[in-house]
Formats: C-alpha cells, sequence, structure tokens
C-alpha cells in the first residue's frame, strides 16, 4: 500500500465505472427518517469502516447491489488496528477486482479520542479471519479519513449515504472539523449501539462499535440531527444459520472463497458467546438499511445518547423509549427488517448477481 497524495476534490458522485446502471432504485417505506428515494436513484455510498469479518461482507453487499455505488472507504482502527484495517480494505477492493484508487481508501484515526483502543476478539488476529491473505499493492490516500469526510460531503452536497460500520472517532473528528457535515450528506446509517442494553462486549450492555470510542459516539449523537441507528439487537433478530452459512460459501467463485476463509471460525464464536448455530451479520445489516431503505418493517424515531462515565456501562446507548425527558429524537431506530431480503442481498454479495428486484421474494 503506497500512500497518494490528492490535491483537488473528486468531484463527480457517479458510478463506478463498467456499473450498470439501476435496474429498480430503493423503495423507500417505514423508515421514518429515511429520505424518499426515486425509483431509479442510486444510492452513492461513502463506508467509514474498520475491516472487520462483517465489514468485509457489507462491503461485499454494497458492491453487488445494483441500485448503490461505493464513492469512497474512510477506514479507522476497530476490530484491529489501523495498518490492518487500512491493509484489509485493500485486500478486499482486491477481492472485488475494484481498479486501483476507485474507490479511494482513506486511512483514518488509529484509536479512539480518549484512551486506549478496544481490541474485538472474533475477527483474527489479522481481522480477517486470519485467512493468510497476500498483502495488498493497492494504493491508500494521504488525505486523512476525516478531511476526506468533510471534503467529499461539501464537493457533493446532499448527494451521498454515510454508513459508518466502525467506531465513530473518524466522523466524530469531521464533525468537529466541519459541524455543518449532517448538512452536506443525505443520510447517515449508524451500526452500533445496543438499545436494550443487550451488548457484546465484556461490559455486557454495551456494543463494540459504541464502546470503542464513547465520545466520539456522544459527539455524533449530539450533533447528527437525524441519523438511522442499526443496532445489535436488531442484528440478533436475524442470524445467519449454518445451513444457510454453507450455503453462502460453498459457491466455486472467488467471492464464495473469501467469505468462506474469512469465516470459519465464526460460528463457534457465536456458539460460545451467544448460544447461536450460525453468524451474526451486524455490518451487511447496516449497509442493507442504507442501500434499500425500504427493507425496514419497523423502526422507531427516539432520543439517543451514550453513556460516558459509569465504569460498567461507559459506551451504553440510552434510549428514551417513552419520551420522559423530552429530548428531540435524534435517531431512527431500525427494530425489524425483511429477513428474506436481507438473505437476498447477502447471497447476492457473494455471487455479485447484478439486477435483483428491491423488495421481491
Ligand atoms: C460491530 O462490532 C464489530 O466487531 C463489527 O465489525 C461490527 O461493526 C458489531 O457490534
Ligand atoms: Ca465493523
Amino acid at each position: 500500500m503506497a500512500a497518494r497524495d490528492r490535491t483537488g476534490p473528486r468531484g463527480d458522485v457517479g458510478r463506478r465505472p463498467g456499473r450498470s446502471t439501476l435496474a429498480s432504485g430503493p423503495s423507500p417505506r417505514s423508515a421514518t427518517a429515511s429520505p424518499p428515494a426515486g425509483p431509479r436513484a442510486v444510492t452513492s455510498l461513502v463506508i467509514d469502516t474498520d475491516p472487520g469479518v462483517d465489514d468485509a461482507q457489507a462491503i461485499m453487499l454494497a458492491f453487488a447491489h445494483p441500485g448503490a455505488t461505493v464513492h469512497a472507504l474512510t477506514v479507522v482502527a476497530g476490530n484491529v488496528g489501523l495498518d490492518r484495517t487500512v491493509a484489509n480494505a485493500c485486500t478486499i477492493l482486491d477481492v472485488l477486482d475494484a481498479p486501483p484508487g476507485a474507490p479511494p481508501v482513506f486511512p483514518g484515526c488509529p484509536g479512539p479520542l480518549l484512551g486506549s483502543r478496544v481490541a474485538a476478539t472474533s475477527h483474527g488476529s489479522d481481522g480477517l479471519g486470519d485467512g493468510g491473505f497476500p498483502a495488498s499493492t493497492r494504493p491508500v490516500e494521504a488525505e486523512h479519513a476525516a478531511l476526506a469526510l468533510t471534503r467529499l460531503g461539501r464537493a457533493s452536497p446532499g448527494a451521498l449515504t454515510l454508513v459508518t460500520i466502525g467506531p465513530l472517532t473518524n466522523l466524530a473528528l469531521a464533525l468537529t472539523l466541519d459541524p455543518d457535515l449532517p448538512r452536506r450528506y443525505r443520510r447517515l446509517v449508524v451500526m452500533g449501539g445496543a438499545v436494550r442494553g443487550t451488548g457484546n462486549m465484556p461490559s455486557p450492555s454495551t456494543e463494540f462499535n459504541m464502546r470503542s470510542d464513547p465520545e466520539a459516539a456522544a459527539i455524533v449523537l449530539g450533533r447528527w440531527p437525524e441519523l438511522t441507528l442499526v443496532p445489535w439487537e436488531t442484528v440478533m433478530r436475524y442470524p445467519i444459520g449454518l445451513e444457510r452459512l454453507e450455503e453462502l460459501t460453498s459457491g466455486p467463485g472467488r467471492r464464495a472463497l473469501f467469505l468462506r476463509r474469512i469465516t470459519r471460525d465464526r460460528p463457534r464464536h457465536v456458539q460460545a458467546h451467544f448460544g447461536v448455530a450460525g453468524i451474526f451479520a451486524a455490518d451487511p445489516l447496516a449497509m442493507a438499511v442504507a442501500v434499500e431503505p425500504g427493507i425496514v418493517t419497523r423502526s422507531e424515531r427516539r432520543h439517543v445518547t451514550v453513556e460516558l462515565a459509569g465504569p460498567a456501562t461507559r459506551g451504553q446507548t440510552t434510549v428514551d423509549w417513552f419520551g420522559f425527558g423530552g429530548g428531540t429524537p435524534n435517531a431512527d431506530v431500525v427494530l425489524e427488517v425483511d429477513g428474506e431480503r436481507f438473505w437476498q442481498l447477502m447471497k447476492a454479495a457473494v455471487t455479485g448477481t447484478p439486477g435483483m428486484e428491491p423488495g421481491a421474494g
């Protein structure tokens, strides 16, 4: 990975070279915070990510979706250190046969705003399931991810959908640099939070992305007026069982082989910690909500904050379910989705099959 210098804005919000035009666009239904999208709209994505096994799946899902283009990846430390998350982002793009620099990869923050990084335990020591992948030679950008987030938003006002599937450090920094950032993006979808206190961390009421950088989460929740939140409990409603996992990973293609290698240890981890036979797909679920807002079948607009101080609860998201606190709702909390449609999108992520009909099946 060599760092590339960037002098001017990458202006257009267009399709990747060689991608087909949208056959059928997203069909927004119930998500109250989702903006309207016309039937032929293309969702142009900026993905803030800490790859990560399920980050890889999410990026694959976005690439395969006929109604989405991936405009940029901004990378943060999280599941593993920054060097590795950046390297993994490049590996994923290699698997997807993305041309060098398209989408560009912007390395960002190496750790949380305060304190030290919380390491994940379920992604292997390399963040990609110890799959033994060769080092990528793909170039990465010299520009910091937080600066790229502000620049990209300014260059294409109201056009880009931002999806965060890692700790919120890069975005918090970008918001600090440019408080007008929410106006510059079309939509923000965040994978994070345990909205009923049923988390996935040693401090059990917390979820990894929020727990990894609580101050950053507080900045984002406090300053972004209306975001879409895909919490851990919703992820747990839609596990991919062992039979379906086999179906996903047993195909002949490069993507299926990659998925097989990165997920081979996941079922053991999920069974040991959650007693579920299969895997959870947190980041792909958030990506599905971003590319097909209509996949959401139940959501609630609520005021969501994050706890910063409690020794057992630092990083816990708190939701004012009944409005007692009187805070203005700042998040559309996704509670249920069309599970079969999500499964279709997961399958397409592996086969790369275009032409899926949103909402079909
Ligand atoms: C989140 O934590 C990370 O380990 C995953 O990549 C996902 O973004 C789920 O809590
Ligand atoms: Ca992630």
